[in-house]
């Protein structure tokens, strides 16, 4: 993904990488700001943002790092070290392609397009421009890059524009946004409010009846473990092109069916009660066996959803990760969302002592894993990766990765740190 750029792990080697991009290619950052901002991990319910389910993550430490200045004029300037190819993306703001253009699909400056068409719209006055320089170390496919880019093109634009936006939550829905109708993902907002919420050794619970945010500190006592996520090496296109499409699709089928039938159900996590998820198995499986899988994973995740919350609470890691693994199992086999490679790595990691759980993360088909590690177990499961994953997938020998993750705040603002 980086070309011939050294691997960046920490903040120094990022600003002293960012530095060398802004004298290379003539952009003046210099005094200027760096943004951070993080990836996520899921906890629960994984899919279950569009079910209307209650989620619960944390920001992880794979960033992006952008460095930024106003330029005192109306145009944007922006390089990214993890697209050097596709040159200096610039434009004048308010005179970008239009949501979904063809010419735009595979490029990188979608991004940047996109939160400046969707700003707008929204009513905000965005005149300033500035230049930047940006790099990630964030895997593609299930750790939040995107949202993680959005997020920070969104910050930064709006600080750049000294314009304040007291709500949160409409950042995240901006965020949204800027996917859903400019890039075209059908995405929903669990990955942008893990990011944007969160805090350094804390779970973030977010209630979407009232929209809420707690923050949930781990238990005492809880075994010393790491979040490790298991880059598959694969390519995985837009959720646009996935099976995530057609699984929101038929989530939405269920509950329009329901409702004809006399239902009071808005979403699939309003199925809460024992016996209405069996009266509708009933009635509904025969005819729509797919459709009520899909249900019977959601169903079981939310429940175990509560448990996962009170072990967390509880100092309880080996019962998260035990629920982190069933939940995997319903992602495979009920909700069927995962891809070959995905499962290949759980069942590597599944075997090795001290793997609490593991399951294929984020929107699905392709891209990362991952699993709750006792710490003392890291090495061996790198090990057991390392050995047996390029021989299952040989086609993808050259980009797997583990990484080892720590629990981080989510955006974080350096000053002036440019070399
Ligand atoms: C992707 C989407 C999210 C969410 C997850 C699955 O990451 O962007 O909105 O649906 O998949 O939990």
């Amino acid at each position: 993904m980086t070309g011939d750029l050294t691997p960046v792990s920490n903040d120094t080697q990022a600003f002293d990488l960012l530095g060398r991009l802004a004298r290379e290619h003539q952009m003046d950052v210099h005094g200027g700001q760096v943004r951070r901002t993080s990836s996520r991990f899921c906890l629960g319910v994984e899919h279950g943002d569009y079910n209307g389910t209650e989620l619960f993550g944390v920001g992880t430490d794979r960033f992006i790092w952008m460095a930024y200045k106003a330029n005192g004029t109306d145009r944007m300037r922006l390089f990214s070290g993890n697209f050097p190819d596709e040159g200096v993306v610039e434009f004048t703001l308010g005179d970008v392609p239009n949501p979904q253009s063809p010419g735009i699909a595979e490029r990188w400056a979608r991004f940047p397009f996109g939160v400046n068409f969707v700003l707008r719209r929204a009513g905000y006055e965005i005149a300033r421009g500035f230049d930047a320089v940006l790099y990630g170390n964030i895997p593609g496919g299930g750790m939040s890059r995107s949202a993680s880019l959005t997020l920070n093109l969104i910050l930064s634009l709006l600080d750049v524009n000294k314009i304040g936006v007291d709500e949160d939550m409409a950042i995240i829905d901006l965020a949204q946004a800027v996917e859903n109708d400019y890039i075209g993902s059908p995405c929903g907002q669990l990955d942008q409010i893990m990011i944007y919420f969160a805090k350094e050794g804390m779970g973030t619970h977010y209630n979407p009846a009232d929209r809420s945010i707690k923050y949930v500190s781990l238990g005492a006592g809880a075994t010393d473990f790491r979040i490790v996520s298991l880059d598959t090496g694969t390519v995985r296109p837009g959720l646009e092109k996935s099976t995530y499409k057609l699984r929101r699709g038929q989530c939405e089928e269920l509950v329009g069916l329901l409702k004809a039938r006399g239902y009071d159900i808005g979403c699939l996590a309003d199925v809460r009660e024992e016996t209405l998820f069996h009266k509708i198995q009933d009635e509904f499986s025969a005819e729509y066996p797919q459709l009520c899988r899909r249900l019977t994973y959601i169903y079981h995740a939310q429940n175990r959803f509560y448990e996962m919350l009170d072990a967390w609470k509880a100092g309880d890691i080996e019962r998260v990760g035990a629920i982190f693994r069933a939940d995997g199992i319903g992602l495979r086999d009920e909700y069927q969302i995962s891809g070959p490679e995905l499962e290949t790595m759980c069942d590597l990691v599944r075997t090795v002592e001290g793997v609490l759980g593991e399951r294929m993360l984020g929107g699905g088909d392709r891209g990362a894993s991952g699993a709750l590690v006792r710490a003392d177990a890291v090495e061996g499961v790198r090990a057991a990766v390392e050995s047996g994953y390029p021989r299952s997938r040989p086609d993808h020998a050259e980009g797997y990765a583990t990484h080892v993750c720590k629990m981080v705040d989510g955006v974080t603002l350096f000053k002036n740190q440019l070399p």
